[in-house]
């Protein structure tokens, strides 16, 4: 088999980045973290002092930005790209320059160039709507509020971080709001997509339900 793309989207907190590893893993099929994308840039552009509403200075840089993926791991211009990208700053800043539709026309190019002809699950916020229109399955996980709030706030702790869940509830609401507000590409479910609220599911209970869709695809 060669080409199938699993579009995993939702908003963040939604069980995204555990459910599209485990669906990977599970298959035998690459991983693409788009956010990590929207990180790894938003921390570039930034610290090179270009701003979310500079589009010309952001497209000059984006023409040239090198992305590759490799044994599962991404690298922007060479560099290999860590866990600077894991703070609540830099997703806020991604959530920012990633209004910008120069920033969204260069990376959407970057993740289909990667995605390619490969058997990859690809998680993000407009993978099915955007990116990959043809996906072979498109998967939209939500979860309430709360418990996305929940979630981040162990995930957190667990890396010495000492955030309220308090604040992270209000800074979830905020990227909630402008994810899925903005004029492009607006956080939301592709028409064809299967929506699964993963509130009350283990996210083996979700993977093992994608890994059903996608042998009955496969088998099709
Ligand atoms: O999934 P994440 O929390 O790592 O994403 C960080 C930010 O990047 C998120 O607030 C919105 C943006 N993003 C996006 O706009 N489109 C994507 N495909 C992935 C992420």
């Amino acid at each position: 088999m060669g080409k199938f793309h699993i579009a995993i989207d939702g908003p963040a907190g939604s069980g995204k980045t555990t459910v599209a590893k485990l669906v990977a893993e599970e298959l035998d099929f690459g991983y693409l973290d788009t956010g990590a994308m929207y990180r790894a840039i938003a921390l570039f552009l930034h610290e090179n002092g270009i701003k979310e509403s500079d589009d010309k200075g952001i497209d000059e840089v984006l023409s040239k930005v090198v992305f590759e993926y490799r044994d599962g791991r991404l690298y922007l211009n060479g560099k290999m790209v860590g866990d600077e990208i894991r703070t609540v700053e830099a997703g806020m800043l991604a959530s920012r320059y990633a209004a910008n539709p120069v920033v969204r026309k260069h990376l959407s190019r970057l993740q289909r160039d990667i995605a390619d002809d490969r058997k990859m699950v690809v998680e993000g916020r407009d993978i099915g709507t955007v990116v990959l229109p043809d996906a072979d399955l498109k998967v939209f996980l939500t979860a309430s509020v709360e418990e996305r709030a929940k979630r981040r706030w162990k995930e957190l702790k667990e890396k010495g971080g000492n955030i309220s869940y308090k604040e992270i509830l209000k800074q979830l609401k905020e990227r909630d709001e402008r994810d899925s507000k903005r004029e492009v590409a607006p956080l939301k479910p592709a028409e064809d997509a299967v929506v699964i609220d993963t509130t009350n599911l283990t996210p083996v209970e979700v993977v093992y339900k994608i890994v059903k869709i996608v042998m009955e695809r496969l088998k099709k």
